[in-house]
């Protein structure tokens, strides 16, 4: 590389730095949404394997935090695999869990799906952030095995990858946003009832024949929920081996828009899970999608390439009302005030 190239690169990705920082920082202002929290400060703890920090388990420093408690609590969690089931329960809001990286700090788990239990990480509680985590099920084939669950409203992650194979990411209830994250599986692998949007994403598809990505469970035209997904990537391991979605309720309502759709993606797009009366009710659309799985040609006929002005609601944050609730991080940090010990719920 020549040297006026390196220079070149090093300013481009520093504007790029830039530009990340600046659109972090000026993503969000906590508005309506009452709280006792003051979002620029947070209680600091440390979880670190070998023992350089609070704990050495990341349950272990949640549960160390008192229920309804009124600060936020950042845990910084070093790099390591935690081989740990996670959970953040209702009584814990306000929590940030933070990797280091997101190739290095890896909450790893291999729970089969008969109950919510086996999920590798849970969020009940709500105002939880997640960043620079891996968080994977390694069951693989042949159950449900979810890597994580989310209940909770206003809940976001950032730059985490979800790893699973079937039913990857539960995104259940409550409005949430994830940017900047890969999510991978093989059926169904995002599913649930919540209000999301996705931007930023890479979806990548390990299905060998018609796997969907998503499986929303919108049940009436009352309920204000469904995916969307801005500007995301979405790729598979087989041409022609996806579907973006099949209704898991009959409302069940998912778009792409400004999405980039590789040949994985089947040319029908859509599937109405053997039930044709579904097809009156889904919402599925597409809008300003590119690359050669984006063709609309042979789409299912009861699917939408959005007008700009259908599109509208789905391609920002308001469809989550993310301005009344996406925060900066905090930019102050203190010691806890209570006894870095873990404390069981019913304690
Ligand atoms: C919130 O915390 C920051 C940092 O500790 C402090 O400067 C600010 O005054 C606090 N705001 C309120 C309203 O207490
Ligand atoms: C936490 O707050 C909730 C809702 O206000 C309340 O129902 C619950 O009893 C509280 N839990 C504890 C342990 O204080
Ligand atoms: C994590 O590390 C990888 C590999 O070094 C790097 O590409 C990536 O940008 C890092 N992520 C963050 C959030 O720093
Ligand atoms: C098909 O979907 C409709 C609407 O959700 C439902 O009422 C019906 O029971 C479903 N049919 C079958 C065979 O599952
Ligand atoms: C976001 O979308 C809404 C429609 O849902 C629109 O009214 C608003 O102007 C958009 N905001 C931005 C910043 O584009
Ligand atoms: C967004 O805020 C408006 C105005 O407060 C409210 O009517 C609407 O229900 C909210 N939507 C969501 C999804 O939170």
């Amino acid at each position: 590389m020549s040297m006026r190239r390196s220079t070149v690169s090093a300013a481009f990705f520093f504007l790029i730095l830039i530009l990340q920082l600046v659109y972090f920082m000026g993503t969000s202002t906590v508005g309506g949404v009452v709280s006792p929290t003051n979002t620029s400060s947070a209680v600091l703890i440390t979880v670190d394997q070998s023992g350089k920090g609070d704990f050495q388990r990341i349950q272990d420093a949640i549960d160390a935090v008192p229920p309804n408690f009124s600060k936020q609590v950042f845990i910084s969690i070093n790099p390591g695999v935690y081989r740990e089931r996670v959970v953040v329960p209702k009584e814990k809001p306000w929590i940030i869990l933070s990797g280091a990286n997101e190739t290095t700090t890896i909450i790893t788990w291999s729970g089969r799906w008969d109950t919510l239990q086996s999920t590798t990480l849970s969020i009940w509680a709500s105002n939880f952030v997640g960043r620079y985590l891996t968080i994977q099920n390694t069951y693989g084939p042949g159950s449900q095995a979810l890597a994580v669950s989310v209940f909770g409203d206003s809940v976001s992650f950032y730059a985490c990858r979800m790893l699973s194979y079937q039913d990857t990411l539960y995104d259940m209830s409550g409005r949430h946003y994830y940017h900047n994250c890969y999510i991978e599986g093989a059926t169904d692998f995002i599913f649930g009832n919540a209000l999301s949007l996705f931007e930023k994403c890479h979806i990548h598809s390990i299905s060998k024949n018609g796997g969907a990505i998503t499986a929303q469970k919108r049940s009436s035209s009352d309920e204000n929920t469904g995916y969307s997904f801005l500007a995301c990537k979405l790729t598979g391991e087989r041409p022609r081996s996806v579907i973006l979605g099949r209704p898991w309720g009959p409302y069940s309502r998912v778009v792409y828009a400004y999405t980039y759709m590789s040949n994985a993606i089947l040319p029908q797009g859509w599937s109405d899970w053997h039930n044709a009366t579904r097809q009156r009710t889904a919402y599925y659309g597409e809008y300003k999608c590119y690359g050669s799985g984006s063709r609309s040609s042979r789409r299912v006929k009861w699917s939408h390439q959005l007008t700009s002005d259908e599109a509208m609601p789905f391609i920002n944050k308001s469809m989550i009302n993310g301005s009344d609730w996406l925060r900066p991080l905090p930019t102050h940090f203190m010691k806890a005030d209570f006894p870095l010990v873990p404390r069981k719920m019913d304690e």
